[in-house]
C-alpha cells in the first residue's frame, strides 16, 4: 500500500505530545460522579436552549464537555457517566481513545476537512484498502464504496440491487427489521413509531424472524429453530412466487439491533440463503450495527455465511458508512456518488479502529470481545438468580451487543429504568418493542472493574424502579 508521509518528524512529535497531554489531563476521570451543584442551573438552561433549537428535548440530558477517559464521560454539568451505549455503538474504543485522538489530530492537519468522491485523499485510500482486504478474506465481496452514514450505505446497496435486477423493485426483509432513517429505509424498518404519517410504498415484503435472543437459546431448542426457519422459508417462497421478476434483494441483520437483539444460528439461515441463490435473489446483509462487535470483523464470518453474501453494509463503529459488493454486483458508473465521501477525521479514525482490533487481540474465541461478553453475561445471570430474581430475563446477544428483558418488558417500565440508570450514572438504551428490552453496546476497552460498576448500578436501578411501580 502506498504511504506518503505528509507530516514532518517535528509535527509528529507535537501530535504525540498533545495527545499524551490530553490523556494525562483526563486521567483523573476514573469513576462516575454526580453533577457539580454550581453548574446545575446553567446546564439546565443550555439543555432548554438546545431543546428549543431542535424543537424537542433530548432523550437524555446529555451534553458532554470533551473530557473523558475510556468508558467514563464528563458532561458540561461536571457529572461523569459510565457509557455503555456509545452514541448507539459509535465509540467502540471508548471516549478519548489514544488511537482515535491521534488519528483525529493528524486528520485535522490534512489539507481538507471533508473528502468527496471526485477528490480522494490518503486516509480514504488506506481505509478502502483495509476494508476490502478484511471483507474479501471470507466472502466473495471485492469492492467497497465509502459514504458518510449507515442509511446512505444502505441506499447505495438498494440502488445496486435494483439496478442489477432491473426492473425489479421489491425488497424482502425480516419482521422487526431496522434499516435507517431515509424514506425507503423507514419503509424497510418494521416499527410504525418510526414512520408515523409517512406513505407506504408497498415495496417491502416481510418474512418472520426467530423468537430467540441468544445463540445458546437457539442451540438449546433446535426443533423450534427448524420450525421457525421453515416458516420463514415458506413465506419467502410465497413472496418470490407471487412477485415474479419483481424482487430486487433479500436484506437482513444477523443480530437485529433495534429489533431487540434477536439472533439465529447458521442452521436457520442456510435454507433461506440457498433458496435466494437458486432464485438469483441478491443477498444483502446489513451489518451496520454488528460490524466489529461480534468477535469477528463481520457477523457473517462468525456464522460462516460469507459465501452467500452479495452485498454488505457497515457503519457506526468504523466511523463511516460503506457498501461492499461482489464483482457481479458492481454497478454501472453514475449510480452511486455524492459530494461527501466522509470527513478526513472519520476516515482516519475508521482505519485506526480496524488496526486497533487486530493489534490488541480483540477478535477470535480468546479475544477481548469474547471476554467482555462472557464476563457481562455471567454477571447478569448471577443478578437474575440473586438480588434481581424476577427482574431480568432473556439475557442474550453476541459479542459486545448484550441485551436483556427487564421487569415486565413494558414500555413504561423500561423507559423508567433507562432514566433511573442514567440518574444513577449508567448510560444504556432500549431495543425491541414487544417486549421492550435493555441493551448495551459495549466499548472494547471495558475491564472487569468497569463491568462490576455497571452491574451494581443496574442492580440498584432495577430495585429502585421495581419499588416505585
Ligand atoms: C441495522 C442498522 N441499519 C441501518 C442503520 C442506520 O445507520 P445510520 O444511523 O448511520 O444512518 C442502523 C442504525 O442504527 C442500524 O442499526
Amino acid at each position: 500500500m502506498l504511504n506518503v508521509k505528509n507530516l514532518s518528524e517535528k509535527s509528529n512529535q507535537l501530535i504525540k505530545d498533545l495527545v499524551d497531554l490530553k490523556l494525562k489531563e483526563n486521567s483523573n476521570i476514573q469513576t462516575i460522579q454526580p453533577a457539580d451543584k454550581t453548574k446545575e442551573s446553567s446546564y439546565s438552561q443550555a439543555l432548554k436552549e438546545l431543546g428549543s433549537n431542535r424543537g424537542r428535548p433530548l432523550f437524555y440530558p446529555y451534553l458532554s464537555c470533551g473530557r473523558a477517559n475510556g468508558p467514563f464521560v464528563e458532561l458540561m454539568d461536571g457529572s461523569v457517566k459510565l457509557d455503555l451505549i456509545n452514541a448507539i455503538g459509535v465509540y467502540l474504543l471508548g471516549h478519548n481513545s489514544k488511537e482515535l485522538l491521534k488519528a483525529g489530530v493528524e486528520a485535522g492537519l490534512e489539507d481538507v476537512v471533508m473528502q468527496g468522491n471526485l477528490q480522494i485523499s490518503q486516509s480514504y485510500y488506506k481505509l478502502a484498502n483495509k476494508l476490502k482486504n478484511i471483507a474479501s478474506k471470507n466472502s466473495r465481496l471485492e469492492h467497497v464504496w465509502i459514504s458518510p452514514s449507515g442509511a446512505m450505505a444502505n441506499e447505495n446497496a438498494l440502488k445496486i440491487c435494483r439496478q442489477k435486477k432491473s426492473p425489479a423493485k421489491k425488497i424482502i426483509a425480516l419482521t422487526a427489521a431496522f434499516a435507517g432513517r431515509t424514506t425507503f429505509m423507514a419503509e424497510i424498518t418494521d416499527n410504525s413509531a418510526y414512520k408515523q404519517g409517512l406513505p407506504a410504498y408497498g415495496e417491502v415484503l416481510r418474512i418472520p424472524f426467530v423468537s430467540s435472543y441468544s445463540i445458546l437459546q437457539c442451540k438449546n431448542n433446535p426443533k423450534l429453530l427448524k420450525q421457525e426457519s421453515e416458516r420463514a422459508l415458506s413465506e419467502l417462497k410465497k413472496h418470490i412466487n407471487d412477485n415474479p421478476n419483481d424482487i430486487a434483494a433479500f436484506m437482513f441483520e444477523l443480530v437485529q439491533g433495534e429489533g431487540g437483539f434477536k439472533i439465529a444460528t447458521r442452521d436457520f439461515w442456510i435454507p433461506i440463503l440457498e433458496f435466494c441463490k437458486e432464485n438469483k435473489i441478491p443477498v444483502w446483509v446489513d451489518e451496520i450495527q454488528t460490524f466489529l462487535r461480534t468477535g469477528e470483523f463481520f457477523a457473517f464470518e462468525k456464522l460462516n455465511l460469507g459465501k452467500y453474501i452479495d452485498i454488505c453494509t457497515i457503519a457506526k463503529s468504523v466511523q463511516v458508512g460503506a457498501t461492499f459488493y461482489t464483482k457481479e454486483m458492481n454497478p454501472k458508473p453514475g449510480l452511486i456518488a455524492g459530494t461527501f465521501a466522509s470527513s478526513s477525521a472519520a476516515l482516519s479514525a475508521g482505519y485506526a479502529t480496524l488496526n486497533y482490533l487486530e493489534k490488541e487481540k480483540c477478535l477470535g474465541d480468546s479475544g477481548k470481545i469474547e471476554f467482555i461478553n462472557k464476563e457481562i453475561t455471567k454477571e447478569l445471570e448471577l443478578l437474575s438468580k440473586g438480588s434481581c430474581k424476577g427482574l431480568i430475563s432473556e439475557i442474550g446477544g453476541m459479542g459486545l451487543m448484550i441485551a436483556m428483558t427487564p421487569l415486565d418488558g413494558s414500555k413504561e417500565k423500561v423507559l423508567a429504568l433507562l432514566k433511573t440508570l442514567y440518574k444513577n450514572g449508567l448510560i444504556a438504551f432500549s431495543c425491541g418493542h414487544g417486549p421492550y428490552r435493555l441493551r448495551f453496546l459495549c466499548p472494547v476497552i471495558l475491564t472487569k472493574q468497569h463491568i462490576k460498576l455497571a452491574i451494581s448500578i443496574l442492580e440498584k436501578s432495577l430495585i429502585e424502579v421495581n419499588n416505585n411501580f
